[in-house]
């Protein structure tokens, strides 16, 4: 009997190895962490349930015969973060650079199989180098069946990838089907191919860094949503960042005892707007005075910050919150802001996380560049996105609700159910400016009748009151009222019932 214990534990210890002490202390040197003790750190103390510990690959060519590594290059199971479950796998870069295998694929598609059959998150932590070469086309099928599954678990449970190593090929693309993509620093790239033949193939010469680091994905890109300066960082903000997510969609977003005042009132939010119309503020200090104990986790921080999107908590329970930031781009909405707004506002809708929008918005962003790039199939993502929204949806607008951007931004046409302005608000179809210059382009030699003109227009428009007087806007709230307006509308909208109409799913103008 002991003598098989003792069996057992040396096997066990032989897969704890993965690709061998020299490998783990190559890892060590770039600053890597092995895949066990990244799940040591991601997970709570002793909640980890490894599953598969002894698969092996079961390819004979190229030599494979001769060379077995117990676990096949990726450590999966089960644990929890703050108590909650959760499925992971770790690529497990010791063992043929986390090459994905056919029995790799099978040990990832086992859990998130499981996944799905309790309703529990997916965490992967990705560090492969693609395709495992010897295999052929056995790791292809293997990538696909990892996609399907990534495909049917989309909206139903959340998947979240961090990129902690060099991730090529099929490595990419799983976490790309992922709700959100976490990296690292200096230490960790994504491409669809490498440098090398990129080189060949283009005749461009690009760094890994250039072409697929974390700083290239989280401001040029937009493929990543943030990054941390190390592998225990992005382990952390991971663990930080669930506490956040429902487990799946037939789940409340979870509750975290808060000892804020559910109605605190910030007066400091009655001086947030500058006199100008056209002086910039920080957004980021409206989201946070509103939220509980001020915190706000940013997604895409770096990318198309015109727009802020990122979770806080309201009583303790999540909220997604959307904000134009007039300190980018004076918050205009472009190419990139309505994809990356659209995404997430399609996240919290799958996922039953109420939105709040916070609007200061001139317009879209005009442009030779925007429209021939596509600004109206990539801003009707966003309006799209909003309008098939059954989620709770609140809204206020703080200062300029212009144009096509009023409707957009959650408007009560699109089924926003508390329409909140502040009032400083200014809903018209764009700026007093802009407008008297069109309507009165014949006067334009009078700069007198131009000036009062514009004052007319300001007095009119410049102002929450006629659409108040319309019904789009509920009502004119004080700015420090905010939060507590927000709170009691959320606790209103708790058990709020809205279905569209049967399809077998929309047509988004992708
Ligand atoms: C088998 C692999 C491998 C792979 C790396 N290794 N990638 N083995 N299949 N795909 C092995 C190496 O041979 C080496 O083994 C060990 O892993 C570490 O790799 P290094 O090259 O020494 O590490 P590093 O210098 O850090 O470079 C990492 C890398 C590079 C950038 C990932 O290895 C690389 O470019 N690999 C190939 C990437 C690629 O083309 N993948 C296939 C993509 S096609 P030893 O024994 O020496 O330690 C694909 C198709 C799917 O994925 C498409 C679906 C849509």
């Amino acid at each position: 009997m002991s003598s098989t214990i003792e069996t057992l534990e040396a096997k066990r210890e032989a897969a704890r190895l993965g690709g061998g002490q020299k490998r783990i202390d190559a890892q060590h040197a770039k600053g890597r962490l092995t895949a066990r003790e990244r799940l040591t750190v991601l997970l709570d103390e002793g909640s980890f349930e490894e599953v598969d510990m002894f698969v092996e690959h079961n390819c004979i060519d190229f030599g494979m015969d001769e060379v077995h590594y117990p676990g096949d290059g990726v450590v999966t199971g089960s644990g929890t973060i703050n108590g909650r479950l959760t499925y992971v796998f770790a690529q497990d870069f010791t063992v043929l650079g986390g090459s994905l295998s056919e029995r790799h694929a099978e040990k990832i598609c086992k859990i998130m199989d499981a996944a799905m059959k309790v309703g529990a998150p997916v965490i992967g932590l990705n560090d492969s180098g693609g395709a495992r070469i010897q295999e052929g086309v056995a790791s292809l099928a293997g990538y696909a069946e990892v996609f399907q599954r990534n495909v049917l678990a989309s909206g139903v449970i959340p998947q979240l990838s961090v990129i902690m190593g060099p991730c090529a090929g099929g490595a990419v693309y799983s976490p790309a089907m992922t709700d959100f993509i976490f990296m690292v620093e200096d230490t960790s790239y994504m491409f669809v191919t490498g440098p090398e033949v990129v080189k060949t193939v283009t005749n461009e010469e690009v760094t890994q860094e250039e072409l697929g680091g974390a700083k290239t994905h989280t401001t040029k890109s937009g493929v990543a949503d943030a990054a941390f300066e190390n592998d225990i960082d992005a382990l952390l903000a991971t663990r930080e960042f669930f506490a956040y997510l429902p487990a799946s969609n037939r789940d409340a977003v979870p509750e975290v005892p808060t000892d804020d005042p559910w109605d605190r009132l910030e007066d400091s939010l009655d001086t947030v707007i500058p006199p100008n119309a056209n002086q910039p503020y920080d957004m980021h200090e409206v989201i946070r005075k509103v939220a509980d104990e001020g915190r706000f986790f940013e997604i895409q921080p770096n990318h198309a910050a015109n727009i802020i999107v990122g979770f806080c908590r309201i009583e303790g329970r999540t909220v997604g919150v959307v904000a134009n930031q007039p300190m980018v781009l004076a918050g205009v909405l472009d190419i990139n802001t309505s994809k990356k707004a659209a995404r997430f506002v399609r996240f919290c809708d799958a996922f039953e996380i109420p939105i709040l929008t916070l609007v200061d918005v001139p317009g879209f962003l005009p442009g030779v560049a925007q429209e021939h790039n596509g600004i109206i199939k990539h801003g009707a993502k966003l309006l799209f996105a909003y309008a098939e929204a059954t989620v709770p949806k609140i809204t206020v607008i703080t200062r300029k609700a212009y144009g096509g951007a009023y409707d957009v931004m959650a408007s009560k046409h699109l089924r926003g159910d508390l329409n909140y302005a502040w009032p400083t608000a200014e809903i018209a179809v764009m700026g007093a400016k802009g407008a008297v210059e069109i309507i009165f382009r014949k006067d334009a030699g009078n700069p007198d009748k131009i000036a009062q003109k514009t004052k007319e227009y300001e007095d009119r428009f410049a102002n929450p009151f006629v659409a108040a007087s319309k019904g789009f806007i509920d009502e004119v709230i004080m700015p420090h009222s905010t939060r507590k307006r927000v709170a009691l509308g959320l606790r209103k909208l708790r058990n709020k019932s809205l279905e569209n109409p049967w399809k077998k799913h929309d047509n988004i103008p992708l």
